[in-house]
Protein backbone atom coordinates (compact mmCIF):
# COMPACT_ATOMS: atom_id res chain seq x y z
CA UNK A 1 0.00 0.00 0.00
CA UNK A 2 2.89 1.92 0.68
CA UNK A 3 4.73 1.28 -2.51
CA UNK A 4 0.74 2.30 -4.40
CA UNK A 5 1.19 5.76 -2.88
CA UNK A 6 4.57 6.75 -3.45
CA UNK A 7 4.07 5.43 -7.44
CA UNK A 8 0.96 7.53 -7.43
CA UNK A 9 2.58 10.17 -5.61
CA UNK A 10 5.64 10.39 -7.98
CA UNK A 11 3.57 10.02 -11.16
CA UNK A 12 1.44 13.30 -10.05
CA UNK A 13 3.86 16.07 -11.39
CA UNK A 14 5.19 13.52 -14.55
CA UNK A 15 3.95 12.13 -17.50
CA UNK A 16 6.38 9.47 -17.19
CA UNK A 17 8.43 7.64 -14.13
CA UNK A 18 11.18 5.07 -14.67
CA UNK A 19 11.92 2.29 -11.94
CA UNK A 20 14.78 0.35 -12.72
CA UNK A 21 16.20 -2.89 -11.21
CA UNK A 22 13.10 -3.01 -8.53
CA UNK A 23 11.80 -6.58 -8.44
CA UNK A 24 10.18 -5.77 -5.51
CA UNK A 25 7.66 -3.25 -6.81
CA UNK A 26 6.55 -5.96 -9.29
CA UNK A 27 3.19 -6.88 -7.63
CA UNK A 28 2.49 -3.77 -6.93
CA UNK A 29 2.96 -2.13 -10.47
CA UNK A 30 0.87 -5.21 -11.83
CA UNK A 31 -2.02 -4.38 -9.48
CA UNK A 32 -2.00 -0.96 -10.59
CA UNK A 33 -2.29 -1.54 -13.53
CA UNK A 34 -5.01 -4.51 -13.43
CA UNK A 35 -6.99 -1.18 -12.47
CA UNK A 36 -5.85 0.48 -14.88
CA UNK A 37 -4.42 3.19 -12.97
CA UNK A 38 -1.05 3.00 -14.57
CA UNK A 39 0.26 1.29 -17.99
CA UNK A 40 3.79 0.06 -17.74
CA UNK A 41 5.94 -0.47 -20.60
CA UNK A 42 8.79 -3.24 -19.72
CA UNK A 43 12.24 -2.69 -20.80
CA UNK A 44 15.20 -5.48 -20.20
CA UNK A 45 18.85 -3.48 -20.06
CA UNK A 46 22.15 -5.78 -19.33
CA UNK A 47 24.05 -4.15 -16.67
CA UNK A 48 27.64 -4.76 -15.51
CA UNK A 49 27.90 -5.13 -11.69
CA UNK A 50 31.32 -5.83 -10.10
CA UNK A 51 32.46 -9.33 -8.67
CA UNK A 52 33.88 -10.31 -5.69
CA UNK A 53 37.64 -10.12 -7.18
CA UNK A 54 36.45 -6.88 -8.96
CA UNK A 55 35.67 -5.67 -5.29
CA UNK A 56 38.90 -7.05 -3.89
CA UNK A 57 40.45 -4.81 -6.64
CA UNK A 58 39.36 -1.95 -5.40
CA UNK A 59 39.96 -2.08 -2.01
CA UNK A 60 43.63 -3.71 -2.77
CA UNK A 61 44.46 -2.56 -5.85
CA UNK A 62 45.40 -4.84 -8.83
CA UNK A 63 47.61 -7.44 -8.55
CA UNK A 64 50.16 -6.21 -11.60
CA UNK A 65 50.13 -3.07 -9.54
CA UNK A 66 50.72 -4.53 -6.27
CA UNK A 67 53.97 -6.30 -7.62
CA UNK A 68 55.22 -3.69 -9.46
CA UNK A 69 55.41 -1.08 -6.48
CA UNK A 70 56.92 -3.91 -4.06
CA UNK A 71 60.81 -2.83 -2.74
CA UNK A 72 62.40 -5.98 -4.60
CA UNK A 73 60.94 -7.38 -8.00
CA UNK A 74 61.60 -11.31 -7.66
CA UNK A 75 60.30 -13.96 -10.34
CA UNK A 76 57.79 -15.78 -8.69
CA UNK A 77 54.50 -17.52 -10.07
CA UNK A 78 52.27 -14.81 -8.57
CA UNK A 79 49.60 -13.20 -10.85
CA UNK A 80 51.07 -9.91 -10.37
CA UNK A 81 54.35 -11.51 -11.83
CA UNK A 82 52.67 -12.53 -14.77
CA UNK A 83 50.37 -10.00 -15.73
CA UNK A 84 54.01 -7.28 -15.78
CA UNK A 85 55.08 -9.35 -18.05
CA UNK A 86 52.37 -9.23 -20.03
CA UNK A 87 51.54 -5.93 -20.00
CA UNK A 88 55.81 -5.38 -20.88
CA UNK A 89 55.76 -3.32 -17.48
CA UNK A 90 59.02 -5.42 -17.03
CA UNK A 91 61.33 -8.10 -18.44
CA UNK A 92 63.79 -10.39 -17.68
CA UNK A 93 67.55 -10.05 -18.47
CA UNK A 94 70.02 -12.50 -17.37
CA UNK A 95 67.86 -13.74 -14.82
CA UNK A 96 67.08 -10.46 -13.36
CA UNK A 97 64.14 -8.01 -13.93
CA UNK A 98 64.48 -5.12 -15.41
CA UNK A 99 61.84 -2.39 -15.13
CA UNK A 100 60.57 -1.25 -18.76
CA UNK A 101 58.26 1.28 -17.28
CA UNK A 102 57.79 3.58 -14.28
CA UNK A 103 54.36 2.62 -13.40
CA UNK A 104 52.68 5.69 -11.34
CA UNK A 105 49.39 4.77 -11.10
CA UNK A 106 47.28 1.56 -10.96
CA UNK A 107 46.09 2.20 -14.54
CA UNK A 108 43.46 -1.15 -14.85
CA UNK A 109 42.39 0.16 -11.00
CA UNK A 110 41.17 3.59 -12.39
CA UNK A 111 39.33 1.77 -15.17
CA UNK A 112 37.33 0.36 -13.05
CA UNK A 113 37.11 3.01 -10.69
CA UNK A 114 35.64 4.86 -13.93
CA UNK A 115 33.57 1.93 -14.73
CA UNK A 116 29.93 2.81 -15.65
CA UNK A 117 27.20 0.29 -14.08
CA UNK A 118 25.59 0.69 -17.98
CA UNK A 119 28.92 -0.14 -20.12
CA UNK A 120 30.20 -2.97 -21.19
CA UNK A 121 33.42 -3.49 -21.08
CA UNK A 122 35.72 -6.56 -22.30
CA UNK A 123 38.62 -5.48 -21.01
CA UNK A 124 36.97 -5.52 -17.57
CA UNK A 125 34.85 -8.34 -18.23
CA UNK A 126 38.18 -10.81 -19.40
CA UNK A 127 39.55 -9.98 -15.98
CA UNK A 128 36.41 -10.95 -14.47
CA UNK A 129 36.16 -8.33 -12.29
CA UNK A 130 32.34 -7.08 -13.62
CA UNK A 131 29.72 -9.53 -14.43
CA UNK A 132 26.83 -8.97 -16.41
CA UNK A 133 23.27 -8.82 -15.01
CA UNK A 134 19.84 -8.45 -16.74
CA UNK A 135 17.54 -6.22 -15.15
CA UNK A 136 13.67 -5.09 -15.97
CA UNK A 137 13.38 -0.94 -16.25
CA UNK A 138 9.30 -0.32 -15.83
CA UNK A 139 8.86 3.12 -17.56
CA UNK A 140 5.36 4.12 -15.73
CA UNK A 141 2.38 6.21 -17.18
CA UNK A 142 -0.66 7.34 -16.05
CA UNK A 143 -4.29 5.44 -17.24
CA UNK A 144 -7.24 6.18 -17.57
CA UNK A 145 -8.44 5.60 -14.04
CA UNK A 146 -5.49 7.93 -12.56
CA UNK A 147 -6.73 10.34 -10.15
CA UNK A 148 -10.16 8.37 -9.56
CA UNK A 149 -8.49 5.54 -7.61
CA UNK A 150 -9.71 6.79 -4.33
CA UNK A 151 -13.40 6.36 -5.50
CA UNK A 152 -12.67 3.76 -7.71
CA UNK A 153 -10.86 1.48 -4.66
CA UNK A 154 -11.50 -1.87 -5.71
CA UNK A 155 -10.65 -4.22 -2.84
CA UNK A 156 -9.50 -7.38 -2.23
CA UNK A 157 -12.05 -9.19 0.35
CA UNK A 158 -10.40 -9.17 3.53
CA UNK A 159 -11.40 -10.01 7.17
CA UNK A 160 -11.90 -6.39 7.85
CA UNK A 161 -14.46 -5.94 5.09
CA UNK A 162 -16.12 -8.79 5.74
CA UNK A 163 -16.91 -6.96 9.16
CA UNK A 164 -17.94 -3.84 7.71
CA UNK A 165 -21.44 -3.50 5.66
CA UNK A 166 -20.74 -4.91 2.09
CA UNK A 167 -23.00 -2.55 0.74
CA UNK A 168 -20.33 0.61 1.09
CA UNK A 169 -17.83 -1.46 -0.49
CA UNK A 170 -17.16 -1.49 -4.32
CA UNK A 171 -15.68 -5.06 -4.71
CA UNK A 172 -13.31 -5.79 -7.66
CA UNK A 173 -14.44 -7.78 -10.04
CA UNK A 174 -13.52 -11.69 -9.76
CA UNK A 175 -11.98 -12.94 -13.09
CA UNK A 176 -13.56 -16.32 -13.62
CA UNK A 177 -11.77 -17.73 -16.09
CA UNK A 178 -8.55 -17.57 -14.27
CA UNK A 179 -7.09 -20.88 -13.44
CA UNK A 180 -4.62 -19.39 -10.63
CA UNK A 181 -1.59 -20.41 -9.43
CA UNK A 182 -0.44 -23.79 -10.52
CA UNK A 183 0.69 -25.30 -6.98
CA UNK A 184 3.93 -26.83 -7.81
CA UNK A 185 5.44 -30.72 -6.18
CA UNK A 186 8.93 -31.56 -5.98
CA UNK A 187 10.99 -32.58 -9.49
CA UNK A 188 13.48 -35.21 -9.57
CA UNK A 189 17.05 -34.32 -10.38
CA UNK A 190 17.66 -34.94 -14.26
CA UNK A 191 19.97 -37.48 -12.76
CA UNK A 192 17.90 -39.10 -10.63
CA UNK A 193 15.37 -39.60 -13.62
CA UNK A 194 18.45 -40.90 -15.69
CA UNK A 195 19.40 -43.07 -13.26
CA UNK A 196 16.32 -44.66 -13.08
CA UNK A 197 15.43 -44.88 -16.55
CA UNK A 198 18.68 -47.03 -16.91
CA UNK A 199 17.65 -49.50 -14.26
CA UNK A 200 14.57 -50.11 -15.47
CA UNK A 201 16.60 -51.11 -18.79
CA UNK A 202 18.30 -53.09 -16.37
CA UNK A 203 15.90 -54.88 -14.87
CA UNK A 204 14.02 -55.11 -17.67
CA UNK A 205 16.27 -57.24 -18.75
CA UNK A 206 16.31 -59.80 -15.96
CA UNK A 207 19.63 -58.42 -13.92
CA UNK A 208 19.74 -57.87 -10.20
CA UNK A 209 20.80 -54.86 -8.85
CA UNK A 210 23.78 -54.97 -6.15
CA UNK A 211 24.60 -53.03 -3.02
CA UNK A 212 26.80 -50.64 -3.52
CA UNK A 213 26.62 -48.71 -0.22
CA UNK A 214 30.44 -48.54 0.40
CA UNK A 215 32.39 -45.42 -0.95
CA UNK A 216 35.36 -46.43 0.98
CA UNK A 217 36.87 -49.48 -0.30
CA UNK A 218 40.14 -51.20 0.04
CA UNK A 219 42.56 -51.03 -2.41
CA UNK A 220 42.60 -54.83 -2.56
CA UNK A 221 39.08 -55.14 -3.74
CA UNK A 222 39.61 -51.66 -5.73
CA UNK A 223 42.80 -52.87 -7.38
CA UNK A 224 44.46 -56.43 -6.69
CA UNK A 225 41.38 -58.26 -6.69
CA UNK A 226 41.43 -57.16 -10.24
CA UNK A 227 45.01 -57.74 -10.94
CA UNK A 228 46.10 -54.68 -11.17
CA UNK A 229 49.91 -54.15 -10.33
CA UNK A 230 50.56 -52.34 -7.20
CA UNK A 231 53.31 -50.19 -8.89
CA UNK A 232 50.50 -49.34 -11.90
CA UNK A 233 49.69 -45.41 -12.26
CA UNK A 234 46.29 -45.48 -11.82
CA UNK A 235 47.26 -46.43 -7.75
CA UNK A 236 48.57 -43.44 -7.65
CA UNK A 237 47.70 -41.00 -4.58
CA UNK A 238 47.08 -38.44 -8.50
CA UNK A 239 44.86 -39.93 -9.34
CA UNK A 240 43.11 -41.91 -6.09
CA UNK A 241 41.82 -40.07 -3.20
CA UNK A 242 43.55 -42.28 -0.41
CA UNK A 243 41.78 -42.23 3.43
CA UNK A 244 44.67 -41.28 5.58
CA UNK A 245 45.86 -43.81 7.86
CA UNK A 246 43.04 -46.21 7.43
CA UNK A 247 43.07 -49.78 6.56
CA UNK A 248 41.21 -52.61 6.09
CA UNK A 249 41.82 -55.28 7.95
CA UNK A 250 39.45 -58.15 7.67
CA UNK A 251 40.47 -59.27 4.17
CA UNK A 252 39.84 -63.12 3.79
CA UNK A 253 43.53 -64.73 4.18
CA UNK A 254 42.75 -67.11 1.69
CA UNK A 255 41.85 -64.56 -0.92
CA UNK A 256 44.42 -62.54 0.17
CA UNK A 257 47.17 -65.53 -0.54
CA UNK A 258 45.46 -66.41 -4.38
CA UNK A 259 45.83 -63.28 -5.24
CA UNK A 260 49.26 -62.38 -3.70
CA UNK A 261 50.62 -65.95 -5.49
CA UNK A 262 48.42 -64.47 -9.02
CA UNK A 263 50.36 -61.13 -8.90
CA UNK A 264 53.77 -62.47 -7.98
CA UNK A 265 53.50 -65.63 -9.86
CA UNK A 266 50.58 -66.02 -11.95
CA UNK A 267 48.66 -69.56 -12.42
CA UNK A 268 47.03 -71.46 -14.62
CA UNK A 269 48.71 -70.57 -17.71
CA UNK A 270 49.30 -66.97 -16.45
CA UNK A 271 53.00 -65.44 -16.20
CA UNK A 272 51.32 -63.07 -13.07
CA UNK A 273 53.46 -59.60 -12.95
CA UNK A 274 56.51 -60.81 -11.49
CA UNK A 275 57.29 -58.79 -8.22
CA UNK A 276 56.61 -58.39 -4.96
CA UNK A 277 53.41 -58.02 -3.70
CA UNK A 278 52.77 -56.12 -0.73
CA UNK A 279 49.88 -57.17 1.90
CA UNK A 280 50.36 -53.42 3.31
CA UNK A 281 49.26 -52.05 0.20
CA UNK A 282 46.29 -53.78 -0.26
CA UNK A 283 45.21 -52.75 2.63
CA UNK A 284 45.06 -49.26 2.24
CA UNK A 285 41.56 -47.60 2.13
CA UNK A 286 40.94 -45.49 -0.59
CA UNK A 287 37.64 -43.85 -1.99
CA UNK A 288 36.71 -46.57 -4.99
CA UNK A 289 37.59 -45.20 -8.00
CA UNK A 290 35.52 -47.57 -9.87
CA UNK A 291 31.98 -49.83 -8.82
CA UNK A 292 33.59 -52.71 -10.42
CA UNK A 293 35.30 -53.04 -6.53
CA UNK A 294 31.77 -53.79 -5.92
CA UNK A 295 31.22 -56.28 -8.98
CA UNK A 296 34.22 -58.49 -7.55
CA UNK A 297 32.99 -58.17 -4.37
CA UNK A 298 29.24 -59.82 -5.34
CA UNK A 299 31.71 -62.47 -7.85
CA UNK A 300 33.57 -63.79 -4.51
CA UNK A 301 30.64 -64.20 -2.69
CA UNK A 302 28.98 -65.49 -5.84
CA UNK A 303 31.34 -68.38 -6.31
CA UNK A 304 31.05 -68.88 -1.90
CA UNK A 305 27.51 -69.65 -2.86
CA UNK A 306 28.50 -71.90 -5.19
CA UNK A 307 30.57 -73.91 -3.38
CA UNK A 308 28.40 -73.95 -0.50
CA UNK A 309 24.76 -74.70 -2.20
CA UNK A 310 25.32 -77.00 -4.72
CA UNK A 311 27.66 -79.90 -4.59
CA UNK A 312 28.47 -79.74 -8.38
CA UNK A 313 28.67 -76.21 -9.93
CA UNK A 314 27.15 -77.38 -12.94
CA UNK A 315 24.16 -76.56 -11.70
CA UNK A 316 24.79 -72.70 -11.72
CA UNK A 317 24.03 -71.40 -15.34
CA UNK A 318 24.12 -67.69 -14.92
CA UNK A 319 23.32 -64.82 -13.35
CA UNK A 320 23.61 -61.03 -14.32
CA UNK A 321 23.51 -58.08 -12.15
CA UNK A 322 23.93 -54.23 -12.01
CA UNK A 323 25.17 -51.35 -10.46
CA UNK A 324 24.89 -47.45 -10.46
CA UNK A 325 26.49 -45.57 -8.12
CA UNK A 326 29.05 -42.77 -6.87
CA UNK A 327 33.17 -43.54 -7.54
CA UNK A 328 36.23 -40.80 -7.03
CA UNK A 329 38.92 -40.10 -9.48
CA UNK A 330 41.77 -37.57 -8.02
CA UNK A 331 40.90 -35.69 -11.50
CA UNK A 332 41.52 -31.57 -12.27
CA UNK A 333 38.22 -30.95 -12.46
CA UNK A 334 37.23 -28.89 -15.37
CA UNK A 335 33.83 -28.18 -17.61
CA UNK A 336 33.33 -31.71 -18.52
CA UNK A 337 35.06 -33.41 -15.26
CA UNK A 338 34.51 -33.50 -11.72
CA UNK A 339 36.32 -35.50 -9.17
CA UNK A 340 33.09 -37.65 -8.79
CA UNK A 341 30.54 -39.03 -10.98
CA UNK A 342 28.43 -41.87 -10.73
CA UNK A 343 28.89 -45.43 -12.54
CA UNK A 344 26.77 -48.14 -14.24
CA UNK A 345 28.27 -51.03 -14.48
CA UNK A 346 26.23 -54.88 -15.19
CA UNK A 347 28.15 -58.06 -15.33
CA UNK A 348 27.35 -61.65 -16.42
CA UNK A 349 28.45 -64.77 -15.03
CA UNK A 350 28.17 -67.56 -17.26
CA UNK A 351 29.44 -70.50 -19.12
CA UNK A 352 31.49 -70.14 -22.29
CA UNK A 353 30.65 -66.71 -22.36
CA UNK A 354 32.55 -64.82 -25.77
CA UNK A 355 33.02 -61.31 -27.02
CA UNK A 356 29.77 -62.04 -29.52
CA UNK A 357 27.65 -62.17 -26.01
CA UNK A 358 29.24 -59.01 -24.95
CA UNK A 359 28.81 -57.07 -27.66
CA UNK A 360 24.85 -58.88 -27.98
CA UNK A 361 24.30 -57.46 -24.98
CA UNK A 362 25.63 -54.41 -25.39
CA UNK A 363 23.79 -53.52 -29.02
CA UNK A 364 20.35 -54.88 -26.69
CA UNK A 365 21.54 -52.85 -23.79
CA UNK A 366 21.86 -49.42 -25.64
CA UNK A 367 19.43 -50.49 -28.00
CA UNK A 368 16.86 -49.83 -25.52
CA UNK A 369 18.02 -46.43 -24.77
CA UNK A 370 18.02 -45.11 -28.04
CA UNK A 371 21.33 -45.52 -29.28
CA UNK A 372 21.08 -48.27 -31.98
CA UNK A 373 24.44 -47.60 -33.70
CA UNK A 374 27.75 -49.02 -32.05
CA UNK A 375 31.33 -49.19 -32.68
CA UNK A 376 33.56 -51.40 -30.53
CA UNK A 377 37.39 -50.06 -30.23
CA UNK A 378 39.95 -52.44 -28.87
CA UNK A 379 41.19 -50.93 -25.15
CA UNK A 380 42.96 -51.97 -22.25
CA UNK A 381 42.49 -52.63 -19.07
CA UNK A 382 43.99 -54.78 -16.32
CA UNK A 383 41.18 -56.83 -15.42
CA UNK A 384 39.72 -57.86 -18.97
CA UNK A 385 40.88 -59.81 -22.19
CA UNK A 386 39.79 -58.39 -24.72
CA UNK A 387 38.95 -55.00 -23.86
CA UNK A 388 36.89 -52.52 -26.02
CA UNK A 389 35.67 -49.49 -25.70
CA UNK A 390 32.30 -48.40 -26.96
CA UNK A 391 30.84 -46.00 -29.34
CA UNK A 392 27.78 -44.70 -30.09
CA UNK A 393 26.35 -42.53 -32.89
CA UNK A 394 24.39 -39.09 -31.49
CA UNK A 395 21.81 -38.64 -33.93
CA UNK A 396 21.55 -35.00 -33.53
CA UNK A 397 25.55 -34.53 -32.72
CA UNK A 398 26.23 -36.27 -35.84
CA UNK A 399 29.19 -38.01 -34.34
CA UNK A 400 30.30 -40.90 -33.01
CA UNK A 401 30.99 -40.43 -29.00
CA UNK A 402 32.54 -42.53 -26.82
CA UNK A 403 29.75 -44.16 -24.36
CA UNK A 404 31.17 -46.92 -22.50
CA UNK A 405 33.93 -49.36 -21.36
CA UNK A 406 33.69 -52.72 -21.17
CA UNK A 407 35.63 -56.54 -21.97
CA UNK A 408 35.80 -59.86 -20.33
CA UNK A 409 37.29 -60.44 -16.84
CA UNK A 410 41.02 -62.32 -16.87
CA UNK A 411 41.10 -65.52 -16.27
CA UNK A 412 43.51 -64.26 -13.00
CA UNK A 413 41.11 -62.40 -11.66
CA UNK A 414 38.37 -64.96 -11.68
CA UNK A 415 40.64 -67.71 -10.30
CA UNK A 416 41.75 -66.45 -6.88
CA UNK A 417 38.03 -65.58 -6.73
CA UNK A 418 37.30 -69.55 -7.03
CA UNK A 419 35.13 -68.76 -10.38
CA UNK A 420 37.69 -71.35 -12.84
CA UNK A 421 34.57 -72.83 -14.76
CA UNK A 422 32.68 -69.56 -15.55
CA UNK A 423 33.48 -67.03 -17.52
CA UNK A 424 32.08 -62.78 -16.84
CA UNK A 425 31.02 -60.18 -19.42
CA UNK A 426 31.40 -56.33 -18.08
CA UNK A 427 31.02 -53.37 -19.05
CA UNK A 428 30.85 -49.63 -17.11
CA UNK A 429 29.49 -45.95 -18.28
CA UNK A 430 29.44 -42.97 -16.49
CA UNK A 431 25.63 -41.79 -15.99
CA UNK A 432 27.05 -38.10 -16.26
CA UNK A 433 27.98 -38.54 -19.36
CA UNK A 434 25.14 -39.56 -21.75
CA UNK A 435 22.95 -36.82 -19.75
CA UNK A 436 25.20 -34.15 -20.48
CA UNK A 437 24.26 -35.30 -24.14
CA UNK A 438 20.52 -35.76 -23.77
CA UNK A 439 20.07 -32.67 -22.35
CA UNK A 440 22.61 -30.71 -24.47
CA UNK A 441 24.68 -29.29 -21.38
CA UNK A 442 28.61 -28.93 -21.96
CA UNK A 443 29.49 -27.82 -18.29
CA UNK A 444 28.92 -30.51 -16.04
CA UNK A 445 28.19 -27.63 -13.07
CA UNK A 446 24.89 -27.58 -14.52
CA UNK A 447 24.21 -30.53 -13.64
CA UNK A 448 26.15 -31.83 -10.71
CA UNK A 449 26.51 -29.49 -7.51
CA UNK A 450 25.53 -26.07 -5.85
CA UNK A 451 25.10 -24.21 -9.20
CA UNK A 452 22.18 -26.12 -10.84
CA UNK A 453 19.33 -24.21 -11.67
CA UNK A 454 16.23 -25.08 -9.35
CA UNK A 455 14.60 -23.85 -12.86
CA UNK A 456 16.28 -26.07 -14.71
CA UNK A 457 15.40 -29.47 -12.47
CA UNK A 458 11.52 -28.36 -12.67
CA UNK A 459 11.92 -27.92 -16.05
CA UNK A 460 13.64 -30.65 -17.07
CA UNK A 461 12.70 -33.07 -19.73
CA UNK A 462 15.10 -36.07 -19.10
CA UNK A 463 12.50 -38.75 -20.23
CA UNK A 464 13.67 -38.15 -24.13
CA UNK A 465 14.95 -41.81 -23.86
CA UNK A 466 11.30 -42.75 -23.07
CA UNK A 467 9.54 -39.97 -24.99
CA UNK A 468 11.17 -41.12 -28.32
CA UNK A 469 9.99 -45.10 -27.12
CA UNK A 470 6.23 -44.06 -26.61
CA UNK A 471 6.17 -42.43 -29.89
N1 LIG B 1 35.81 -50.20 -14.45
C1 LIG B 1 35.82 -49.65 -15.76
C2 LIG B 1 35.98 -48.12 -15.66
O1 LIG B 1 36.14 -47.63 -14.58
C3 LIG B 1 34.60 -49.98 -16.54
C4 LIG B 1 34.55 -51.45 -16.85
C5 LIG B 1 33.72 -52.27 -16.13
C6 LIG B 1 35.34 -51.96 -17.85
C7 LIG B 1 33.67 -53.61 -16.40
C8 LIG B 1 35.29 -53.30 -18.15
C9 LIG B 1 34.46 -54.11 -17.40
O2 LIG B 1 35.97 -47.41 -16.64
Amino acid sequence: MQNEQEILQKLKNSTKIIYKDRNDLHGTLLSLESRKIIKINQLQQTIYELTPEGNSVIINGTPEYNYITQQQLIKDKSTGFNNAMQLKWIKIEDNKIIKLQEIKEDINKNKLLNHKNEQKDEYLLKRKWIKPRKIVIYEIFKDENYGKEEEELIKDITVDILNLNLQNVKLKEYNWNSKGLVARGGAFHPLNVMKNEFKKIFLEMGFTEMNTRRFVESSFWNFDVLFQPQHHPSRDAHDTFFVENSKTLKIPHEILKKVKNMHENGGNGSEGHKYCWDENEAKKNILRTHTTAITARYLYEIANKIKQQTSNCEQFECGKYFSIDRVFRNETVDATHLAEFHQIEGMIIGRKLGIGHLMGMLETFFKKLGISKLKFKPAFNPYTEPSMEIFGYHDKLEKWIEIGNSGIFRPEMLEPLGLTEFTVIAWGLSLERPAMILYGIDNIRQLVGSSVSFESIRNSKMCVITETKNT
